[in-house]
């Protein structure tokens, strides 16, 4: 076996698995206003940056060759309540934000806008609360009405990832009624109620709110595995253009599977707590932040991811 591994042309020539600018997406915080640019304690060197600090990092990113990019918007603490009505106004910051991207840079750049409540919720849950409850279709049925703003904002894919059931459906078909048949779904089909998304919710300020609830009624427990498969279904048949399983280092069989059993195209999320966890043992010396970071992002292509969502996206797009 040694033999192929001798020289560097050689071990390039049999490599199995590529990594590429063009297979990242990279996730952005969006601050309101003018001139605001803040670090994210939990997550260093990832910044949240109001939309004109936001466009010389696209532009970079661009330049790169980094195709896509993924909204997350900090909503402001007076416009949170307890339905999250701050979603549907189609003059929120994730709608701003979008439009002024696609008027900046055209349709070179791919925007992938989230959807779910938990930005917008005094409660920090993805979905509507009654009686303790996150309720399903209600929840859906603003989902719906979030979509649509976001498309008519300019987004190019519409990301689902409120773990609700059926909506991947039911935003299709509004979608396809209000003329956005163009409008790609990726859905975060396989996402689990995960401990690793810790730092995304200081980032968008859902953690105090959500306290110390959790989202374990809707988003799926560590120990699924068929059931990742079974979700992963459901949207296939609902419409899903891409889907998505989160987090993803830990859940790199997950990715396999779903790759081998659909062979559909395939995301993976490399979440906020795998960023963290990488950029504190670099900073403290006992790992090589470059080296670990593009070896953890080649691991999700070989095992089946065709795109990946990263904070690192920028600097590994860079290196490589
Ligand atoms: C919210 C959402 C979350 C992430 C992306 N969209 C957090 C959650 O479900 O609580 C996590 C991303 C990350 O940790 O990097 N619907």
């Amino acid at each position: 076996m040694r033999r192929l591994r001798q020289q560097p042309w050689l071990r390039e020539l049999v490599a199995e698995h590529r990594l590429t600018p063009s297979d990242l997406i990279w996730p952005l915080f969006v601050l309101p206003g003018s001139g605001q640019e803040e670090e994210v304690a939990s997550l260093p060197g990832v910044y949240r940056r109001s939309i004109d600090g936001l466009l010389p990092q696209i532009e970079a990113a661009l330049a790169t060759g980094i195709r896509a990019i993924a909204l997350f918007p900090v909503t402001p603490t007076e416009l949170k309540t307890e339905d999250g009505r701050e979603a549907t106004n189609a003059k929120n910051l994730i709608c701003t934000a979008s439009q002024e991207i696609r008027r900046r840079f055209g349709d070179q750049l791919g925007i992938v806008c989230d959807v779910a409540l938990d930005p917008y919720t005094t409660h920090g849950h993805d979905g509507l609360l009654r009686d303790g409850k996150i309720v399903n279709d209600a929840t859906v049925e603003v989902l719906c009405q979030q979509a649509v703003i976001q498309a008519e904002a300019g987004a190019s894919v519409i990301a689902p990832s409120d773990m609700m059931d059926g909506r991947v459906g039911a935003i299709r078909r509004t979608l396809d009624e209000t003329g956005h048949q163009d409008v790609v779904i990726m859905s975060y089909a396989a996402k689990y109620a995960s401990a690793f998304y810790g730092p995304f919710r200081d980032a968008v300020g859902s953690k105090s709110q959500l306290g110390g609830g959790d989202k374990k009624t809707y988003q799926m427990q560590p120990s699924a595995s068929d059931e990742a498969l079974h979700e992963v279904a459901l949207d296939l048949s609902e419409g899903a253009d891409i889907v998505m399983v989160k987090p993803g280092m830990p859940y790199l069989d997950i990715i396999r599977r779903v790759k081998s059993e659909f062979a559909v195209p395939t995301a993976a999320y490399q979440v906020s707590g795998e960023y963290a966890m990488l950029a504190a043992a670099a900073q403290n010396g006992w790992l090589d932040r470059q080296a670990c970071m593009l070896e953890s992002l080649l691991a999700f292509r070989r095992a089946g991811a065709d795109m990946i969502l990263t904070y690192f996206a920028l600097e590994a797009a860079r290196c490589l």
